[in-house]
């Protein structure tokens, strides 16, 4: 980050690892504009971050009207210096069962309103030249776990959008990476309980699925700090995995 005061955009702002990334960058000084469906958390949020953070309550399933997000809010008068997409819904189905309609939202939420927020916000009426964007994608997209197809699906597409637009973006010096952590310690992690205690049971467990432990969700927020910052200047179109040692 600049010296200068610097303005985000945070999608999944809400919950997890998207309100662990509002609250570090909120109290490094950040201008915030948090997006989310809960108005409650958004309005508890806005109130408790030091400095201007403007709340957004926005589904992002409706993705014809996502520009309202940029000119309803003042973005269009302060510029953006990055986008951090950490809105995401989790799925877990086998492929018999699957339908079309259901993969449909999970596509929306995961990848294409990532798109469609991405082309606008490389507008220069948005954001400012060098600005950063960042996308929660997940280790999912490279494994290949059964009942996964749908979320696999729309993290893998995710990664492809991630790589085209750090090609096509670089013209503003705009770069785009993708962070893709294995299991992180967050309320949509919570529902997998199972899956998670059996990881931080016993040692033996530990080593087979992920050895060094469920991630907490400020090491993956300062990782997204790190990708807005000057210091990852040189670094775009990447998928960073952060696997807790995680086979992929
Ligand atoms: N937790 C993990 O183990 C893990 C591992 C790898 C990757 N990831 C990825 O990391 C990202 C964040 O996950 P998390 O674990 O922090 O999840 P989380 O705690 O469940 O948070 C999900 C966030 O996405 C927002 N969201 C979901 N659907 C939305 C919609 N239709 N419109 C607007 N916002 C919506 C939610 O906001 P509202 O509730 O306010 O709508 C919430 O803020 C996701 O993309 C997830 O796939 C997570």
């Amino acid at each position: 980050m600049n010296t200068k005061k610097q303005a985000y955009l945070i999608t999944g702002a809400t919950s997890g690892i998207g309100k662990a990334c509002a609250y570090l960058l909120a109290h490094n000084g950040c201008d915030l504009y948090i997006v989310g469906r809960n108005r409650e958390i958004l309005d508890t949020m806005a109130t408790e971050l030091p400095g201007k953070t403007v709340p957004i309550c926005y589904d992002l399933n409706d993705l014809e009207n996502i520009k309202e997000i940029f000119d309803d809010y003042g973005i269009n008068k302060e510029k953006l210096d990055g986008l951090i997409y950490c809105a995401g819904v989790d799925a877990a189905w086998p492929v018999k069962v699957n339908s079309i309609s259901a993969m449909q939202e999970v596509m929306n939420v995961n990848c294409f309103a990532f798109v469609e927020m991405s082309r606008i916000f490389y507008k220069k009426q948005y954001s400012n030249q060098n600005a950063s964007i960042v996308a929660i994608s997940s280790i999912a997209s490279l494994t290949n776990e059964p009942g996964m197809i749908a979320y696999s699906v729309s993290k893998a597409a995710l990664n492809s959008a991630v790589k085209t637009m750090s090609k096509e973006f670089i013209r503003r010096g705009i770069r785009v990476n993708a962070i893709l952590p294995g299991a992180v310690k967050t309320p949509m992690s919570e529902k997998k309980e199972k899956v998670f205690s059996e990881i931080e049971k016993t040692e033996e467990n530990k080593s087979n699925i992920q050895p060094l432990g469920v991630i907490p969700t400020d090491i993956i927020a300062r990782q997204i700090k790190f990708l807005l910052s000057d210091d990852s200047g040189y670094t775009t179109g990447e998928l960073i995995t952060v696997s807790g040692g995680r086979n992929y």
